[in-house]
């Protein structure tokens, strides 16, 4: 399968997917709190996506995913399963990822929350996490390649010391879910596919404080971990190309990229 290129009517519906997915984040990050367990997270995020807007929450029986929404702690990478045995605390940095699905089209984000008062080693990791994301999205434009992408994603975790997960990547998004392109978040300048106007993927890059390598839990099928056990930090958008940029389509209200037409 080739890549899809969006009509304006489809990118107005992935829009209202997108916006559902940040309204969802910003819901639910005041409810991170020492205390309350990743299962109170997802009931949350369940009934308001379902009840306030109408929505779906895709991650739910998506290849046999359990729960509605991904929460990733400390040395999770990605795809953590919510669970009520599990309680945070003080110091612990979680990655909440949502993706909802309305009028057939799928909106995926995430974000980092620091539980309690931030541990600076902590507080640069996921900022330097975010920096990478926004200095991705802020290089997209039509005629640059996925290689572009990954590049600049490298060259600053690489930076600081940091390392970047190879096993999981940024996809292209739309009616399904995963689609091609895969976004690589390393690689080298000037290679891979060049982005054309109408794309919609995400950029969704995985740091971690120690080495790249990741390990599967193999009991539950879904919870991957740094192999170094070392923690990791993660945040992801939706992006549709424009003719003469990039439109982040899940830009929180606080983001630079926010538009309120939207
Ligand atoms: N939202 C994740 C992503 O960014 C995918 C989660 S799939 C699930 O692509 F099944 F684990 F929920
Ligand atoms: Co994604
Ligand atoms: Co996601």
């Amino acid at each position: 399968m080739a890549i899809t290129l969006k009509t304006p009517d489809e990118i107005q519906k992935m829009r209202v997917a997108g916006r559902l997915a940040a309204e969802a984040l910003e819901m639910i990050e005041p409810f991170v709190k020492p205390g309350v367990t990743t299962g109170e997270l997802d009931r949350i995020c369940h009934r308001y996506i379902t009840e306030e807007q109408g929505a779906i929450p895709a991650p739910l029986n998506y290849h046999g995913f359990p729960k509605s929404i991904c929460t990733s702690v400390n040395e999770v990478v990605c795809h953590g399963i919510p669970t009520d045995t599990k309680k945070l605390k003080e110091g612990d940095i979680i990655n909440i990822d949502i993706t909802v699905i309305k009028d057939g089209f799928h909106g995926d984000s995430s974000i980092m929350v620091h539980v309690g008062n931030p541990l600076p080693h902590l507080q640069k990791l996921v900022e330097t996490t975010q920096e990478c994301l926004y200095k991705a999205i802020d290089i997209v434009k039509p005629g640059i390649t996925l290689g572009d992408i990954g590049h600049t994603i490298q060259t600053l975790a690489e930076s600081r010391h940091y390392s970047v997960v190879r096993e999981y990547c940024g996809h292209g998004i739309g009616r399904v879910f995963h689609e091609e392109p895969q976004v690589l978040h390393y690689g080298k300048p000037s290679t891979g596919t060049k982005l054309e106007a109408g794309m919609t993927f995400t950029i969704e890059p995985m740091i971690n404080l120690g080495q790249r390598h990741t390990k599967l839990n193999k009991k539950d099928g879904w919870t991957v971990t740094t192999k170094d056990r070392r923690h990791s930090a993660q945040w992801e958008h939706t992006l549709a190309v424009t003719d003469t940029g990039i439109e982040v389509l899940t830009a929180r209200s606080n983001e630079k990229y926010f538009n309120h037409k939207t």
